[in-house]
């Protein structure tokens, strides 16, 4: 009993032992877990320390790349409407992979629809005027040799038709090792360009002559007047010897042939007077239908009869210039219009009609006298009709024509403020065409010069 008692004892002791053992255990395994719960709270606090750090970079990141994107798509914005206000275009080839980019401005110098894929560079030649494609392919060549090349300019027709004048200049692109990587070009629309300096050139022409006939007037008028003094003398004295020798002598045929040789002159000497503008103008109102029956008087005598002559002259308002001179016009365009009939059946018809309305005469805005003169005679081509106005100008013969009548006419119109338009072709006859300001027409523009 006793020794039972004492294994029951030991046992217990036992067990004791083995609970403590177990207690002390799960204390140092509690103890673990707590640690190991410690520790991975520290990490999951550093964890979400990380995790926030980077959700603010990549923030950042996001708003830097925003803005970037809007800076390159507003710098692109800008240099497509430059581009378009400049009127240049640009591309870029990539000789690596040929791969090809245009611009905005590129695409629309072609007239194709910007977006769609960059035609290919045998595309693109077929563009190119045939007659310029040469100098493309030569620019081109020059360039993949790695050599520069000056720029060029070539015709292109758009897809919608349109004939454009092109300035290509290109330039190669080299990598980090100088290697050619491809090629940069700019293409510029210069027609309106080219046709500007086009009309400047016109112009200078145009000056140019101007400056000549200014010139040859000046030596015209002076020589002119020279020689109206030589033949002052001429005439007078030869009328005196005519009057002065008896009837039946041979020499008076002489002298009349002399008078009348001298005549000649005096009336060449006249025209080339009125042409490089040497007369002393006598301006005042005049009645241009006045002038022009006056004219009619005179000419029909020595007209043709196989020259009918019709007169349609309506009564106008008067102008303000030289009646002289406005006589000298009609018998001017009167005579060349009885010689372009000849001696052919014809006629000539003459009209004078006022017009109320902004006219065609220089800078017209009032009232105009406008006088045409219209004959069935030869008629002219175009490029006799180009240059009528053209002093010494003539398709009469020498000793004809001095081909000045129409110069010293344009000229008269002209320094009455008016305008003269001629209308011919070969075969159908020739209308000139007059037109003149009015005297309160003149009378409103002197007033509005010397206002301003
Ligand atoms: N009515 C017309 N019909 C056909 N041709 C004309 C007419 N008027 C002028 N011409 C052409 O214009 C040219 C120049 O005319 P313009 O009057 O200036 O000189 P011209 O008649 O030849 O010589 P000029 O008048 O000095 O005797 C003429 O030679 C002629 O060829
Ligand atoms: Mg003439």
């Amino acid at each position: 009993m006793v020794e039972e008692l004492a294994v029951l004892k030991r046992k217990l002791e036992r067990e004791k032992r083995a609970r403590k053992a177990a207690q002390a255990l799960l204390e140092e395994k509690s103890r673990a877990l707590h640690d190991a719960t410690q520790t991975l709270s520290d990490a999951n606090a550093t964890l979400e320390g990380r995790v926030h750090e980077w959700t603010r970079e990549v923030r950042a990141t996001h708003e830097a790349l925003k803005r970037r994107a809007e800076e390159l798509s507003r710098s692109q914005q800008h240099l497509a409407r430059a581009q378009r206000i400049a009127g240049i275009g640009s591309f870029e080839r990539d000789l690596r992979t040929d791969e090809v980019i245009w611009s905005e401005e590129t695409y629309r110098i072609f007239g194709i629809v910007p977006g769609a894929t960059p035609p290919t560079r045998q595309e693109m030649l077929a563009f190119v005027h045939p007659d310029d494609r040469a100098i493309i392919e030569t620019s081109i060549a020059t360039h993949e040799k790695g050599l520069s090349a000056p720029p060029v300019e070539f015709r292109i027709r758009g897809r919608d038709g349109t004939i454009k004048w092109i300035y290509l200049e290109l330039d190669v692109i080299l990598d980090y090792e100088g290697n050619s990587t491809g090629r940069i070009g700019t293409l510029r629309d210069v027609t309106e360009l080219r046709a500007a300096a086009a009309s400047q050139k016109e112009l200078q022409r145009q000056l140019q002559h101007s400056q000549r006939l200014e010139a040859l007037g000046t030596l015209a008028g002076g020589v002119a007047h020279d020689l109206n003094n030589t033949l002052v003398p001429i005439v007078a004295l030869s009328k005196v010897a005519l009057e002065e020798l008896p009837e039946d002598t041979p020499v008076r045929a002489d002298i009349e042939t002399v008078i009348r040789a001298s005549e000649r002159a005096r009336d060449l000497v006249k025209k080339i007077l009125a042409f490089s503008r040497k007369q002393d103008l006598v301006q005042q109102e005049v009645d241009l239908a006045l002038v022009t029956r006056e004219a009619f008087q005179m000419l029909r005598a020595s007209l043709p009869a196989t020259i009918e002559i019709v007169e349609q002259i309506g009564e106008v308002p008067t102008l303000f210039g030289d009646a002289g001179e406005l006589h000298q016009v009609v018998v001017n365009l009167v005579t060349n219009a009885a010689q372009a009939i000849g001696s052919k059946i014809g006629s000539i018809t003459v009209s004078l009609w006022p017009s109320d309305e902004a006219s065609s005469h220089v800078g017209g805005t009032g009232p105009s006298v406008n006088l045409s003169v219209a004959d069935t005679g030869c008629g002219m081509d175009e490029v006799t009709r180009d240059r009528v106005f053209e002093p010494f100008f003539t398709t009469k013969g020498v000793g004809r024509g001095t081909g000045l009548g129409l110069s010293v006419v344009h000229g008269i119109v002209t320094g009455h403020g008016g305008k003269i338009t001629v209308r011919s072709a070969p075969g159908e006859g020739t209308e000139f065409t007059l037109s003149f300001p009015a005297l309160d027409q003149h009378e409103t523009r002197v007033q509005a010069e010397a206002a301003a």
